[in-house]
């Protein structure tokens, strides 16, 4: 049964705030590439088409591949029309703003033409000096970038942040920990904190946000937020898509550091954290960072307890066959990339402490969803003889970030007919039936706050150094290869819960895993 058949309206009683950003001009370094054109311009022209953007605004693409304004524009509408519903007249305006640089980014000279054109640019537009610079590059490009950068005073902020200059920066964020450390020297030699920008896409997701007005803005939950009344915590990003055409990226990644490092962790973060004292960036991060700071360390002897790695096998998804990971093009045949992880963390706090956190996300299997679940303590006692309490199904919370975005409760409530009959149901809302209009896109979300300086949603640099600091002891166990404690599981692509380790992880505890829907 489910009672989101009697959908919920949306009440008079909103609030929305959205500022519109004060004129400035963006530069994409990478703008040939494969994320400009799939997520960074759709987003900035639905911010466009929504009346988001400044006024003032100009867009600047710079890439070594060779281009003219009039192709660079064409490709974006070639791109744009074939994917976006409201594109027509917009689409021309918007592309009237786009604007290319071909050039080398390891040339000295290519930073002059690129000042010389930002000085055009900004006179034109008028976006007095403000400049947002994005890094669609690999990391080893970001010295040799914001050494020119800043050596043409293009990262140079005047007195009261007037004009403004900020620089976004794309994941992974190093390999491991020294290298993140490395990475982070070199932002921090040319930038101040407050400067820089980096993404992690799922904060730019209403649901993942909605995490944190589900738990701050209401009283109910916060009474039992907590070990007293919490038995456990999933949390789940499950992808039926593999590694697409990104075998040189992943298999040198995997997805520990592809999934983990960054959107899993950051979910655990938000659900567990403390109340911020406000919504303002710096608030909001100091209680990321103290809770990440509060798992408890993997212990390496202990590794085989907690964690799980696993690789796809061939399958089928969608009733249709689909290769192993080995068999991948770019993929090495012998490949111990793993596919799949999943771990148990404990966080020593007084609010969790015995409260474990079960963390998996896989490519290739079954259906692609995102959620986690609060599973709440079995009553203490039953008073509808004969069930016991156990045979009471205990109340889940269900934050789905997506698909089927939304929250759900599953409550045991009366059947009707006979008076002892009852069973669990979901009082559940998705976001699609309630409110008509769609979702602001998350890296829309990310550039449009970025333009106005608002931190809140970007990786503060002590977060992603405590990240890859929990992460190390199996990182660490990995490069061991034979030797390592966690043997590769195989699972076959298509499988629900991926390898029958994961199954385990939970098993041993006497849990299991909830369907993801
Ligand atoms: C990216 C990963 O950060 O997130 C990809 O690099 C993954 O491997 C993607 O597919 C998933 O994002 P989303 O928004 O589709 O869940």
């Amino acid at each position: 049964m489910n009672f989101s058949q009697s959908v919920p309206q949306p009440s008079n009683n909103i609030h929305c705030a959205e500022e519109k950003p004060r004129a400035c001009g963006m530069v994409i370094f990478g703008a040939s590439g494969d994320l400009t054109f799939r997520k960074l311009l759709p987003s900035l022209f639905s911010l466009f088409a929504n009346g988001y953007l400044p006024d003032n605004f100009f867009l600047l693409g710079f890439a070594r591949t060779q281009m003219r304004d009039e192709d660079f524009r064409q490709r974006i509408k070639d791109k744009l029309s074939a994917n976006v519903s409201e594109a027509g007249q917009a689409l021309d305006k918007f592309v009237e703003l786009c604007h290319y640089q071909a050039d080398d980014y390891q040339d000295a000279q290519a930073y002059e033409r690129l000042n010389h054109k930002l000085r055009q640019l900004s006179r034109r537009y008028d976006v007095q000096d403000n400049l947002l610079f994005y890094l669609s590059m690999p990391p080893s490009m970001y010295q040799p970038i914001l050494e020119q950068l800043g050596q043409n005073g293009l990262l140079d902020e005047g007195g009261e942040q007037s004009p403004w200059r900020r620089v976004i920066f794309e994941k992974p964020f190093g390999h491991d920990l020294p290298s993140s450390r490395h990475l982070e020297t070199v932002l921090a030699s040319n930038l101040k904190e407050e400067q820089v920008y980096r993404i992690d896409h799922y904060l730019g997701k209403e649901t993942v946000q909605n995490i944190m007005i589900l738990r701050f803005a209401n009283s109910v939950f916060e009474p039992l937020w907590n070990r007293r009344y919490i038995d456990h915590v999933q949390i789940t990003v499950a992808e039926d898509i593999g590694i697409e055409h990104r075998a040189g990226y992943f298999d040198s990644t995997g997805l520990l550091r592809d999934m983990f490092q960054n959107h899993l962790l950051q979910i655990m973060a938000l659900i567990a954290m403390e109340p911020p004292v406000s919504f303002a960036a710096d608030h909001v991060r100091d209680e990321k960072v103290k809770l990440l700071n509060s798992v408890h360390p993997l212990n390496p002897g202990e590794l085989p307890e907690q964690v799980v790695r696993g690789q796809y096998s061939e399958g089928r998804i969608n009733g249709e066959p689909v290769p192993a990971y080995r068999q991948e093009e770019g993929v090495e045949p012998e490949s111990m990339t793993e596919t799949f992880a999943a771990m148990k963390l404990f966080i020593e706090n007084w609010r969790w402490k015995g409260v474990p956190f079960y963390l998996r996300s896989g490519k290739r299997l079954a259906a692609r969803a995102s959620e986690a679940v609060i599973v709440f303590k079995e009553v203490p006692h039953s008073i509808f003889h004969p069930l016991e309490s156990e045979d009471l199904q205990a109340n889940t919370l269900k934050m789905r970030i997506q698909p089927q975005e939304g929250v759900c409760l599953g409550i045991q409530a009366k059947r009707p007919g006979p008076k002892l009959c009852l069973g669990n149901l979901n009082l559940s809302f998705r976001y699609e039936d309630v409110f008509q209009k769609a979702a602001i896109d998350a890296y829309a979300r990310l550039l449009l706050d970025a333009m106005l300086g608002d931190q809140t949603l970007f990786l503060r640099s002590d977060n992603i150094d405590i990240a890859w600091q929990l992460l190390t002891p199996i990182l660490e166990d990995w490069r061991q290869g034979r030797q390592s404690s966690l043997p590769l599981h195989f699972y076959a692509a298509g499988s629900e819960t991926g390898p029958e380790a994961a199954d385990n992880l939970l098993n041993i505890d006497q849990r299991s895993w909830l369907p993801y829907t």
